[in-house]
């Protein structure tokens, strides 16, 4: 049955807003015609987007196009796989690299790559720390396999996920959670994602998150003040802030 027969055929009492000022019709064309930043808050603040794949979805569509980036950070050199309809398929993401160049962890422990995508936060520090161990959780189906690739290395010390949040990981207590969130899923997925860290992580454990300001870097580190008893803005670079949140 298509879309159309469920929402309303030709004899449903539903009739779809059409013509060329429809509210919908007219709310995509400001959001096409709005700055990036207009953009970007508004995804933030609703969490609406747009139809095609994201980074986020749990099966993406589009074609892959595996390839294989060179990645330097935290002094170690790696090749990592990516896809098509992963996040920063093309090389580290910047903000990622100002996360795990400021990052401390403890030695050991279970550390939570949240939201892992291909891997690369738990593929560099695992290299980083080499007797910790990892958790890769993330939703996105595409971006988990290629995690598990990317983690073979260490596959004794990594386990990768499909997990909303810690839905699918409803034991697990960490030691460190890192996160670059999901900024476009939309304010309440990123706050949510903020809330399930602190109840999985034990006494003493930290929540490293990364964001940019423009993203709402300010909004989220008070959010994360309501949440976490401390909270710290360890770093800032190229306009993201890398804020440290301890559980005691
Ligand atoms: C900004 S990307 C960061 C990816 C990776 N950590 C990195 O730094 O390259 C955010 C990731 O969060 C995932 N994600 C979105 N919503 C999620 C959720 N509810 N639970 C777990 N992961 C989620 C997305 O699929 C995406 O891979």
């Amino acid at each position: 049955m298509g879309v159309g027969r469920i929402l309303g055929g030709a004899h449903s009492p539903y009739r779809p807003p059409a013509g060329r000022h429809s509210p919908a019709r007219m709310q995509r064309r400001r959001m096409h015609e709005a700055p990036r930043l207009v953009r970007a808050t508004y995804l933030w603040e609703t969490g609406v987007r747009a139809l095609h794949d994201h980074y986020f979805s749990t099966q993406p569509n589009s074609q892959h196009r595996q390839r294989t980036i060179s990645v330097r950070a935290r002094g170690q050199a790696l090749d990592l796989v990516t896809d098509s309809g992963v996040f920063s398929k093309r090389g580290l993401d910047f903000g990622t690299r100002v996360l795990v160049e400021a990052v401390v962890l403890p030695e050991r422990g279970l550390m939570v790559d949240l939201g892992c995508g291909y891997g690369a936060v738990a593929a560099i520090l695992a290299r980083v720390y080499p007797e910790t161990h990892w958790l890769l959780l993330d939703v996105n189906q595409r971006a988990l396999d290629l995690a598990r690739r990317n983690l073979a290395f260490a596959t004794d010390r990594a386990q990768v996920l499909k997990s909303d949040g810690f839905a699918g990981a409803d034991e697990v207590l960490a030691d460190a959670v890192l996160l670059n969130p999901p900024v476009r899923a939309g304010k309440a997925t990123v706050y949510r994602l903020f809330r399930e860290s602190f109840d999985h992580l034990g006494q003493g454990g930290q929540l490293w998150v990364v964001i940019q300001k423009k993203q709402g870097a300010d909004s989220a580190r008070a959010e994360l003040g309501r949440i976490f008893p401390q909270v710290e803005t360890v770093e800032k670079s190229g306009g993201y802030h890398v804020i440290c949140c301890t559980k005691y």
